[in-house]
């Protein structure tokens, strides 16, 4: 005779059941987002030298370069740090003030059409140019910073050697001509946008020009950050070599389950899909927004924005052609987008704690938490069902979560930097 507690201890031991074989099915979609499907970045018509190796370099070096700021502290790298993902472990972040967005990553972002949370640029090299100029971000002003590439002789040279070399020439000379060339941005203070309106239409059209380039070599660079493998692409490649494969020392079983929640029932897949879990949409899930902050207003005024933006796929200082800026021409974001956000990636979120829009779920648990509940949305219509999940259920898509972490990974360019200043807020996680 066995006693209970005999019994207890004996289950304790015998090993879980092993998860079911996956079907065709299953195994054709898992395998879809594995990182082995993900292709180089797509063109961007619009920046003629997304792929340009010294736009790539000079973009390197503008990115860590804090002298792009108004009190010479603030570079990009200051939210995007290379050993965070390219997060900052800050909820909101923090810049020459605090914005009200968390930072997003940025390996990746070359895939998307659409750039922010809110998706209000349509491109990598027009995204750029927003924190340069944003008053608590870089604070920097458009005619600034093309002084600083005509007056640094380092960065003229390589900005000749990349834009139009014989009209860029004699442009970079007139910097010198402060009156001509004043502080002044349309979107900096008062004083800033009044000097910027009193500057000659041909002498604007330069600054812009200047500008914009240094978006395009900004984005240039970005193009070029890796996503590293992790234990999930790891299994997908064992599978395809034998479909049936069930013990590995690749993934637990709690892994497992939660792939195959993360699949099924959870209905993760319908919005985080591909190699890079994302369909780079926009959609309503109902993420409070942040104490004091009122609800964002999403996509529907994010592609207002775009449409707007000078710096657009279809403006003038685009290298497209018309007919190759479809995105924006036959995008959809009315009213119907309304505190619609882009749906975030799912790879290396062990580095990019806290997560949402405005960072508002500190942990994983809080995030899967959010969707098991699926509350009514404070504005608009939340697209998420309540899930009903289990404890056990929770844990095991936590799992998963945690098997889409890679290494941290840098281009080789990376080494060849400063080292970014580290942060005094708490490790993520
Ligand atoms: C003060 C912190 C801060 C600085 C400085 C900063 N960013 Fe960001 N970055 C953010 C935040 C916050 C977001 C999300 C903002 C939003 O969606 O409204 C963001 C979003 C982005 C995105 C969009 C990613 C995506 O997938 O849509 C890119 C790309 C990016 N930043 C690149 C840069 C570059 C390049 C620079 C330097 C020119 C820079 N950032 C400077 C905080 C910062
Ligand atoms: C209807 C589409 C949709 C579904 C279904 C969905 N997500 Fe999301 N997910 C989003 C969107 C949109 C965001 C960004 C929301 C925001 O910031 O307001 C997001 C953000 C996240 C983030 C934060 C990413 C970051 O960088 O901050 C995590 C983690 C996440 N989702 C996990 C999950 C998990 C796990 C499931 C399944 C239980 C799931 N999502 C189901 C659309 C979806």
């Amino acid at each position: 005779m066995i006693s209970a507690a005999s019994a207890f201890a004996a289950w304790q031991y015998l090993p879980a059941p092993l998860p079911q074989q996956w079907t065709a099915a299953e195994l054709a979609t898992l395998q879809s987002l594995s990182l082995q499907q993900l292709p180089p970045p797509p063109p961007d018509p619009g920046n003629k030298v997304a792929d340009h190796p010294l736009a790539i370099e000079f973009g390197r070096q503008l990115f860590f370069d804090t002298r792009l700021s108004s009190n010479n502290a603030v570079s990009c790298a200051s939210c995007h740090q290379p050993e965070r993902y390219f997060t900052d472990g800050r909820a909101l972040a923090v810049g020459i003030g605090s914005a009200d967005r968390n930072s997003m990553g940025l390996a990746g972002a070359a895939y998307s059409p659409w750039l922010f949370w809110d998706g209000r640029k349509d491109s990598l090299w027009s995204q750029a140019l927003e924190p340069l100029e944003n008053p608590v971000e870089h604070g920097a002003n458009r005619t600034q910073l093309a002084r600083l590439v005509a007056q640094d002789h380092h960065y003229r040279d390589q900005y000749l050697a990349i834009f139009e070399a014989e009209s860029a020439q004699t442009v970079l000379d007139q910097f010198a001509d402060e009156t001509r060339f004043p502080d002044a941005s349309p979107n900096g203070s008062a004083e800033q946008q009044l000097a910027w309106a009193a500057i000659r239409e041909e002498d604007q059209h330069h600054i812009n020009r200047i500008f914009s380039n240094l978006g395009k070599a900004l984005a240039a660079w970005q193009r070029t950050l890796p996503v590293m493998p992790s234990a999930f692409d790891e299994y997908a490649a064992q599978l395809t070599k034998n479909p049936e494969l069930q013990q590995n020392t690749l993934l637990t079983r709690d892994a497992i389950s939660g792939l195959r929640l993360f699949m099924g029932k959870a209905q993760c897949i319908n919005c985080h899909n591909g190699p890079l879990f994302t369909n780079n949409a926009f959609h309503n899930t109902a993420v409070l927004s942040a104490p004091g902050v009122p609800p964002a207003a999403g996509r529907s005024q994010g592609l207002r924005l775009a449409q707007a933006d000078v710096f657009n796929c279809l403006g003038p200082y685009s290298d497209a052609d018309p007919a190759q800026c479809q995105e924006l021409r036959f995008a959809r974001g009315g009213d119907e987008m309304i505190g619609a956000q882009r749906t975030g990636s799912l790879r290396n979120l062990a580095y990019t704690a806290p997560y949402m829009h405005a960072g508002q779920l500190a942990t994983l648990d809080a995030v899967i938490e959010h969707y098991n509940r699926a509350r009514v949305a404070v504005i608009g219509h939340n697209e998420a069902k309540p899930l009903a999940l289990r404890a056990v259920e929770k844990r095991q898509l936590k799992a998963f979560l945690d098997s889409l972490n890679g290494p941290v990974a840098l281009p080789l360019s990376l080494t060849l930097s400063p080292t970014p200043s580290p942060k005094q807020e708490p490790e993520p996680r």
